[in-house]
């Protein structure tokens, strides 16, 4: 084992606010081995931005990990050509230009549909009644599975993740994940004969047109349906919900003080979607002073490093006015998101934007609860518009960490 020092945590604690013991590492021991997750943490900014490019130390190749199981071979769990034949493979489907001229003008119709269809309603949940939905359409489009209901792109999500992390092995969950994990590979293989027939810039139409075999085209979307379902879903409603506690903070971008990927990006750095990317260690080797041997597991602790007050003052206030640019929500190396640029088209041109200007009396209308450490999101965000009966805005009240 390596001689990291040793810090114990409370595993439900840490689920329902990762955030105090994280500040503690990172004053105190910022690479530490947690027993209860059985990995050494990562939790300084600079560390994981320099450390996660060390891939012949900290490597992503994880053949017997449970990701690799349950999603099959994929180019998050792989280094070096390996890993860039497959990402470039998928290029064109994510490029800057494609989210500009193919998808952007897809998402805003997407993002529209779902306003039209909530806003009789006055009143909804935005995790589940509109984040969730335009998330998963987002996706159907982006990954070509227009044949998957966004209800099932959702739950197929879940549960593969589910799956992923399934350490205790409870036969259900395992059960339930590879039930979706197949589910997506017959999906995939209904649609293949028509993208052949006509290729398009979808994630399977790309990769299949890079030769990419049936089996690498279903991992690498499994992994996509996984990565990119929940956590435009949380940005979308953690965002609003943020701009809906500080209603100062919203005036500044109605003013043009400020803009809405300004609140996009200072979100998923308060709250990153995704905490952490798990690596194993390639070889005996030294990082940050401490030892580390062959086959331990280190996490890089991304939600952490997004709170570094080396980088960030006040860290766990939201200010759409700091300055976001330390700031590792899409990760710092080789892996960073495919999907980033797509995610700010969606969610800071389209969804946050159209919400609040087409429900200009957006306001909150309960309590809202973050949970997760590993992926961290608000399990509900309920709203009312136009006037309905309300809890009244507060101001540009502190939010307590989330
Ligand atoms: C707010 C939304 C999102 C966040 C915060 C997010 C965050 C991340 C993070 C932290 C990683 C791992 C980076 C690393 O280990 O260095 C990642 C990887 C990845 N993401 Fe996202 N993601 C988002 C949305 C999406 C979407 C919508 C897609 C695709 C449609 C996507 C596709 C991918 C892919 C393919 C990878 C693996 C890249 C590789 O291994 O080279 N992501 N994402």
């Amino acid at each position: 084992m390596s001689n990291a020092p040793v810090v114990s945590i409370d595993l439900a604690t840490f689920h329902a606010d990762p955030y105090p013991a994280l500040a503690q590492m990172r004053k105190e021991t910022p690479v530490c081995f947690v027993p209860e997750l059985g990995a050494t943490l990562f939790t300084r900014r600079d560390d994981v931005f320099r450390d996660e490019k060390r891939v012949d130390l900290f490597s992503s190749h994880q053949p017997d990990g449970l990701l690799t199981k349950v999603m099959g071979s994929n180019m998050m769990r792989k280094d070096g050509d390996a890993h860039m034949r497959e990402r470039k493979a998928l290029f064109p489907a994510l490029s800057p230009r494609t989210v500009r001229d193919i998808l952007a003008p897809r998402f805003h119709d997407i993002v529209q549909g779902h306003i039209d269809r909530l806003k009789p309603l006055g009143a909804c949940d935005l995790v589940s009644d509109f984040a969730m939905p335009v998330s998963a359409d987002a996706l159907r489009l982006m990954t070509g599975l227009t044949n998957m209901e966004a209800t099932e792109m959702d739950a197929a999500s879940q549960a593969m993740l589910d799956a992923a992390a399934n350490y205790q092995r409870d036969p259900e969950i395992d059960k339930r994940g590879y039930h979706y994990a197949d589910r997506v590979q017959y999906l995939i293989e209904e649609r293949l004969p028509a993208l052949r027939a006509q290729p398009d810039h979808s994630i399977i139409s790309v990769l299949d047109q890079a030769g990419l075999t049936l089996n690498e085209i279903a991992g690498n979307v499994r992994v996509i349906i996984g990565g990119g379902q929940n956590e435009p879903r949380d940005a979308i409603a953690g965002t609003a919900w943020a701009l809906l506690t500080c209603a100062k903070q919203r005036a500044q971008i109605s003013q043009g003080a400020a803009t809405w990927r300004d609140a996009f990006d200072e979100y998923v750095r308060l709250v990153a979607p995704i905490g952490m990317s798990p690596r194993r260690v390639a070889r005996n080797g030294s990082a940050c002073g401490i030892d580390f041997k062959e086959g331990e597991l280190i996490f890089f602790m991304f939600g952490s490093a997004c709170r570094d007050t080396v980088h960030f003052p006040d860290p766990d206030r939201f200010d759409i006015g700091r300055n976001t640019g330390p700031a590792i929500p899409f990760g710092a190396g080789p892996h960073f998101c495919a999907g980033a640029a797509a995610s700010r088209s969606l969610i800071a041109d389209h969804a946050l934007p159209m919400l609040f200007g087409q429900l200009p009396d957006l306001h909150l209308d309960g309590d809202v609860i973050f949970a997760g450490w590993a992926f961290r999101g608000p399990l509900a965000v309920p709203v009312r518009w136009d006037g309905a009966t309300s809890l009244p805005m507060s101001g540009n009240a502190p939010i307590s960490s989330p």
